[in-house]
């Protein structure tokens, strides 16, 4: 007799269940396209320059310690990460009408965000786009929400964004439901809204007072400029909506295991933040209790530093060029093989994923015959292709297309 007895094994966590299964095969030819991390041309794990740097610098200032950081985190780089996101000059930060909350990563954002909505706020329904990122369900429905809707976003026929359904969704979603929002390089199509789109989404979400909760993990990494990237949110915020959203740093500074995230917060009077930041502390007490300091450290240092910030907005660069690079190689070697089907909509996409619209069948086959690693609704992630491999990825492909 066990206290456990009856629970069932819950199925693998598709991401980390595919790149163990790459990690484990034994042939050399294998592809990792899984998991959502930037690597090098050599497909290694990249640390950014400026972040050994500086990185080295914190680990040399004998004035730094390990003392507790308070329970919203640490101030500067709140400050940092919330400027970053909506603007030094945005209009909600000069009117003191924003301000941020670290988090444990934009999991640990999402999730302190949906516990305060649901629990402190009242919110009770959610609509995340289909598809959507494999987590952002389970988040919201741990944290409390009780109605789980899905908005369209795909237009799988056309591999673009559903503009019209996704409008008619949020036409018929509740009042007072909380959507949520890929800031940029949508998760998992790479596709976003047009800024056009973003008006129309922006228009229906002020009219029929819906809340907007933006995610933003790649900011940098669908046009190479952190500031463009933003354009949505800063739009949003102009509208005069409200607002939260969960930032993550692990791509764009490759901090993907020092859990360094912020929830950005705008409202539209100021004197309810200490409300807000008050019943925020007791939700943050209550599961992390106070977040570490190591990576926040880093991420404010390097924004706040203006060399240092030209010099991360140098690797942004390089990394979001080298995915554009193989976007098209990948692009150009099916074309040349006449693969079955139609694939401008690699280059199309942005970001780090391509959602190429190959059939879990196929995905299994890629697997299987090619040891091309990929998630079963066909995203794979551009990072992982290399000058060395990607003509072998296209061959597979090709090769599974015609099966
Ligand atoms: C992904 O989508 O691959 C990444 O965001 C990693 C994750 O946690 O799912």
């Amino acid at each position: 007799m066990s206290f456990f007895d009856g629970i069932p094994v819950a199925p693998p966590i598709e991401v980390f269940h595919k790149n163990q299964l790459y990690l484990n095969e034994k042939k050399d030819n294998k592809v990792n396209l899984t998991i959502g991390a930037y690597r090098t041309e050599e497909g290694k794990p990249w640390v950014l320059p400026v972040v050994h740097n500086t990185e080295v610098e914190i680990a040399n200032d004998t004035t730094l310690n390990h003392e507790y950081l308070p329970v919203l985190g640490h101030e500067g780089f709140r400050k940092a990460a919330t400027a970053l996101v909506l603007g030094e000059d945005s209009v909600a930060i000069k009117e003191d009408r924003a301000f941020g909350i670290q988090c444990l990563s934009g999991t640990g954002a999402l999730r302190a965000g949906a516990e305060f909505l649901a629990r402190v706020a009242g919110f009770k329904d959610v609509y995340v786009s289909n598809p959507t990122w494999g987590n952002h369900k389970l988040v919201f429905k741990n944290a409390g929400f009780t109605g789980l809707h899905d908005y369209t976003y795909w237009d799988y026929q056309n591999k673009r964004v559903h503009i019209e359904q996704l409008i008619t969704d949020l036409e018929n979603a509740a009042d007072r439901s909380v959507i949520i929002l890929h800031g940029c390089a949508h998760n998992p199509t790479g596709m976003d809204p047009t800024q056009e789109q973003w008006k129309r989404i922006a228009e229906v979400i002020k009219r029929r007072n819906l809340f907007t909760f933006f995610d933003i993990a790649y900011q940098g990494f669908a046009s190479g400029d952190p500031a463009a990237d933003a354009w949505a949110i800063r739009y949003f915020v102009d509208q005069g909506l409200e607002m939260v959203v969960s930032q993550s740093f692990a791509k764009n500074f490759g901090l993907y295991n020092e859990r360094v995230g912020n929830l950005t917060v705008v409202v539209n009077n100021k004197n309810v933040s200490a409300g807000f930041q008050s019943q925020m502390s007791l939700v943050i007490r209550a599961n992390w209790s106070n977040p570490p300091a190591h990576g926040a450290r880093i991420v404010h240092k390097v924004l706040t530093t203006p060399a240092l910030h030209q010099q991360w907005n140098e690797s942004i660069q390089a990394m979001s060029s080298r995915i554009k690079q193989m976007r098209a190689a990948l692009r150009t070697h099916l074309e040349q093989l006449q693969t079955p089907g139609t694939w401008e909509h690699i280059t199309q996409q942005i970001g780090m994923f391509s959602y190429t619209g190959l059939t879990a069948a196929q995905v299994d086959h890629l697997i299987a015959e090619h040891q091309v690693f990929l998630l079963s609704d066909g995203r794979i992630n551009i990072c992982g292709l290399n000058t060395k491999n990607v003509e072998y990825v296209a061959k597979a492909i090709d090769a599974t297309v015609r099966t």
